[in-house]
């Protein structure tokens, strides 16, 4: 093909291309449909014979079912790399099950709009509870509005982080983190307490630290989480006593699956692998 010949098909795969533009423009618009938001409140929240793996050579959870009734706290025990996390992570849309379905309600949760959906959850993960920034940016993350002085205060005051946080000659613009001040685990825990308050979640997962604090920031981490967890739905990774024997509901994971679920009680008298473990693995 000559060059001229070149450009004029070229010119003529345009117009045509062109014309199709037009003939789209003079469609009418199918409604695009958005996706739902989810509606949390009053809803029951279920997980239906899950079963999920990250690598398919290695099922991880195997029919997993459970159910969070509104205002109820369920927790989860159970070994090492049982599966916990993950279900949080299934949960938060991290990843998608293989089979069976997360439910809010009658809604599945896949079906939501995911933005919608993770604005009404609220993650607590103790162990990693602050990044480096101010103590505003910390409080700020993920909200998608700026917070008022005021809101920002209450919310601290209501993780009794206000003190400590009053304290600091920069305040709210104090750096934490890495570079920043050192906080120790119980003010970190608390801050991190303060940015759920600020998000005010209908559903809150709790990932508990796995070491104890010094008894009088204990009792305020304690103390600001009961506070946290009233009037919400509220999913527990469990490592203290205190937490399990006060859930509604103990759902006890090895290696993938349930093999036991109860109250504490209920769990003590007939589950020994259960009883066994919060013997040996629980922080007092
Ligand atoms: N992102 C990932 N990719 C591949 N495998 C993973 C991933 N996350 C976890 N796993 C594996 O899945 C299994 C369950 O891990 P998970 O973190 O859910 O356990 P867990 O019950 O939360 O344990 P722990 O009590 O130690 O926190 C483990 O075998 C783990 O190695
Ligand atoms: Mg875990």
């Amino acid at each position: 093909m000559t060059t001229f010949a070149m450009f004029f098909s070229q010119v003529q795969k345009a117009m045509g291309a062109t014309e199709r533009i037009q003939e789209i423009l003079d469609t009418p618009l199918e409604p695009i449909q958005a996706a739902p938001k989810a509606a949390i409140d009053g809803a029951v929240l279920r997980a239906e014979q899950i079963d999920f793996s990250y690598d398919p050579k290695r099922p991880i959870l195997q029919n997993i079912s459970f159910e969070a009734k509104p205002n109820t706290v369920i927790a989860f025990a159970g070994p090492s790399g049982g599966g916990k996390s993950t279900i949080f992570a299934l949960l938060e849309r991290f990843y998608e099950p293989t089979s069976g379905r997360l439910l809010i309600g009658e809604q599945p949760i896949a079906d939501i709009d995911l933005q919608n959906w993770r604005a009404q959850i609220g993650y607590v993960s103790q162990d990693s509870a602050v990044f480096a920034g101010t103590i505003r940016e910390n409080l700020q993350y993920g909200l998608g509005r700026t917070l008022s002085e005021e809101e920002l205060w209450q919310g601290l005051a209501l993780a009794y982080a206000d003190q400590f946080v009053q304290e600091f000659p920069e305040k709210l613009e104090t750096q934490i983190g890495e570079r920043g001040v050192k906080l120790s685990g119980g003010q970190k825990q608390r801050i991190a307490i303060a940015r759920a308050f600020l998000r005010d979640p209908k559903l809150l997962m709790l990932d508990e630290a796995t070491a104890s604090l010094d008894s009088q920031s204990e009792e305020k981490v304690q103390r600001a989480l009961d506070h946290l967890m009233e009037g919400r739905t509220t999913l527990v990774i469990a490592h203290r006593l205190s937490t399990i024997v006060d859930a509604d509901q103990i759902y006890f994971i090895e290696k993938g699956t349930i093999t036991g679920q109860g109250t504490h009680a209920e769990l003590i008298s007939n589950h020994p692998l259960y009883a066994a473990y919060v013997n040996e693995q629980m922080i007092n």
